[in-house]
Formats: structure tokens, sequence, C-alpha cells
């Protein structure tokens, strides 16, 4: 078996056109653009390469953005001022601070400091806690996109057994609550699972966000399961890799993202989404 290829460049590509109207029509009909604060602290030089990706798609589909960067001294109180400025902004519908954040500033007293209305990035307690109790607003970025993705191909999520590895806020526990939405049978996996292969086999549908490259072996896949790789990690002379081993794994899937060109667009294309969502829900 060879698997087919889910082109997430392409479907956000195709995405970030429909949004492009809708911007265009939420304006003539006499809105404001939407508004996006994006705030990065630090110099991560993956989190400048996403950001930077972020604001070039608002100007794609007309969303006004505005960038606050900050070194990785600044002080975990000021940042809570930027927040409140944001916060009480009436031309700012979406804030989204990108993670991670400097080793000295708590990211859940940031996040838990976002208003829940603008809280784009969907990671909220209030915004989880709509996602877990299945009344959804403000769905986290990453695990949207993947679910997008999966609509977007011929598959039956009801009832399948889907697996997804890795337990973060970020995607993991977000991803498990959007697979249990649509009615999957979700085992979450995470550093102390024992008999991982075990674990990986009964998936229909895969998901991994763990951030090690080759972490899943092609040999585990089930045959004609539907692989999603969200893990982007450097492999050694610098190219981008997932964490699933692509070449074995393709032989066995029948659906597979790759890395790079998979999740990495859909997580961008869905802020954009997010962000017109809260815009027009102030
Ligand atoms: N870092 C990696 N992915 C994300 C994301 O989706 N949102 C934020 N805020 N930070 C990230």
């Amino acid at each position: 078996m060879s698997a087919k290829i889910i082109d997430g460049k392409r479907l956000a590509a195709h995405l970030a056109d429909s949004i492009k109207s809708e911007v265009l029509q939420w304006v003539t009909d006499g809105h404001r653009a939407p508004g996006l604060a994006v705030v990065i602290v630090g110099d991560d030089p993956a989190s400048q390469v996403y950001v930077s990706k972020k604001i070039k798609m608002c100007e794609q589909v007309g969303i006004s953005s505005s960038l606050h960067r900050f070194p990785a001294q600044l002080d975990q109180q000021e940042l809570i001022g930027l927040i409140d400025q944001l916060n009480q902004d009436p031309k700012i519908d979406g804030i989204l601070v990108q993670l991670p954040l400097p080793g000295a500033i708590n990211e859940e007293q940031v996040t838990e400091h976002i208003d829940p209305s603008k809280d784009v990035d969907g990671l909220h307690p209030y915004n989880l806690g709509r996602l877990a109790a299945q009344s959804p607003l403000l769905r986290p970025c990453t695990p949207r996109g993947v679910m997008t993705l999966l609509e977007s191909i011929d598959i039956a999520l009801v009832g399948a057994h889907a697996v997804v590895v890795g337990a973060s806020n970020l995607v993991g526990r977000p991803m498990a609550l959007e697979l249990l939405q649509a009615r999957c049978t979700v085992t979450i996996c995470h550093s102390r699972t024992q008999n991982l292969p075990q674990q990986v086999e009964q998936a229909d549908i895969l998901v991994v966000a763990v951030g090690k490259a080759g972490l899943i072996k092609g040999e585990w896949i089930k045959p004609g399961a539907v692989v999603i790789d969200v893990g982007t990690n450097r492999a050694d002379g610098g190219r981008l890799v997932g964490d699933v081993e692509f070449d074995t794994a393709r032989h066995r899937a029948a659906w597979i993202t790759p890395v790079p060109g998979g999740v990495g667009p859909m997580t961008v294309i869905t802020l954009m989404q997010n962000t017109l969502q809260a815009a027009r829900n102030p």
C-alpha cells in the first residue's frame, strides 16, 4: 500500500481564499477589519518563524495585525499589563501569546489573563472547558486544524479508534477532546504509557504530537490507518521531519500528512478562522 498524502498546504491555501472573501464581506457590511495582536517574548528561532507566518497570513486574508516583540528578560507583570491593554482595546478581536514563554514567566498565569472572548488560541481554561463540556466556542488552533484535515478526506470518524500520542495542553489534550466530540473512541498516550507500539497498532486514526523525530516506527502503523503527524523536528543537516518515520509509515497507512506541508499550515489558517469568529462574536 502507498498512502495518499493529506496536503495541508493546499487545503490551507484554499481556505485562505475563502477567509479573504469572508473578511471582505464583513468589511463591506460596515464592520472594521478583524484585529489580531501577536505577542512574542524572547528569540526562540522556531517561534520567530511561526509568528512571521501568522503575520503574513493576516495580510493575505485582510486581517489587521500588530506584533508585540519583547526580550527574554521581560518581567511577567509587564506582559500581563500589555494583555490588560489588549483586553480593553476595542480594535483587537484576538490575542495570541506565542508559546513557549521564557522559563521565568508562568505560561498558565499569562494564558488565564487573556479575555476568553479574545482567546483565539483556545487555550484559556474557559475555552478548554467549553470544548470538554461539548459546547466549544474558540477551539485550539492545531487540533481544530487537524479536524479540518480529517473532514477533508472521505473517512468515517464515528466509532473509529483514535490514538493521540502526546498529552500537552497545546495539542494532545484538546486533540483528544476534538476526536471525542467527533464520536471517536479515544486513547491518549504519554511519556509514561506502557507498550506504546501496542497502543499505536490499535489506531484507525493516529495523531502524534510529541516533538521527537522518528518516535513512531512505520511497522507499528495499522494497515489502512490515517496518520496525522504534528511533530516538527530538525534532523541532522537541518531538514524538517515529523514524529513518525514517514518513509516506512507511508507503506502501511491509507492517508498520511507530510512534514512540512501537513499540519503546520493548518495551524496558521485556523488562527485566521478563529480571529474572524472572535470578531463576529465580541
Ligand atoms: N507554539 C507552537 N504552536 C503554538 C500555537 O498554536 N499557539 C501558540 N500560542 N504558541 C504555539
